[in-house]
């Protein structure tokens, strides 16, 4: 009898410690785990037409330059179109007055367009203004 008391006064102690240290739980995304999640505000890309801005620094030597422009009003690039081309391509871009494509995007040997390349938004992407949602210290390798 004695030992059953020991025992239940030891395990209501744990209880109380264990309470009075409970803190509750803040999830990282701010709400019940049970919350259908918040849809994201609608962010727009920065840049204006083609042309009229100046191109945004690279930060290491083998990043695929950002595009600076808009491209809200572009075409999705599919199969069998891509306008970018219209304006980057090899045939476009003096007329186009735009920066070329990068010797990359060619096959060496026969100098043609490498269709590994079509899918330009695989590696370019458009900008948006928002804040860092990490903090982050990257820094560049080009001075
Ligand atoms: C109407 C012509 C036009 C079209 C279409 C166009 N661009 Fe551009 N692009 C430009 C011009 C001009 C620049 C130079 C910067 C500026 O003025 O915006 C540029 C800049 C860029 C750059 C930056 C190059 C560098 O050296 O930093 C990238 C990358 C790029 N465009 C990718 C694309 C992609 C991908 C598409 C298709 C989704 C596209 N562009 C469609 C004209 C065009
Ligand atoms: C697999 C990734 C990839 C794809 C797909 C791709 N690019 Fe690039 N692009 C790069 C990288 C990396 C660079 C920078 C180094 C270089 O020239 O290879 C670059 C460079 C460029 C440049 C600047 C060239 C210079 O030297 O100033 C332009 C303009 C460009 N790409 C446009 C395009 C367009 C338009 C398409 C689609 C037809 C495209 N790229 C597809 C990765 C890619």
């Amino acid at each position: 009898m004695k030992k059953t008391v020991t025992i239940l006064l030891a395990s209501l102690l744990t209880v109380v410690v264990g309470c009075a240290s409970y803190e509750p739980l803040v999830s990282m995304r701010g709400a019940d785990v049970a919350a259908a999640d918040k849809a994201p505000g609608e962010l727009v890309y920065a840049g204006k037409r083609p042309g009229t801005q100046p191109v945004i620094a690279r930060t290491f030597s083998t990043q695929p330059p950002l595009i600076p422009h808009a491209v809200d009003n572009f075409d999705e690039v599919t199969l069998t179109e891509n306008q970018c081309m219209d304006c980057h391509g090899p045939a476009n871009y003096v007329k186009k007055n735009s920066p070329k494509l990068g010797d990359s995007h060619f096959i060496a040997a026969t100098k043609a367009f490498d269709p590994s390349r079509h899918n330009c938004t695989q590696c370019h992407v458009p900008q948006v203004d928002a804040p860092a949602l990490v903090e982050n210290r990257f820094i560049g390798n080009i001075k």
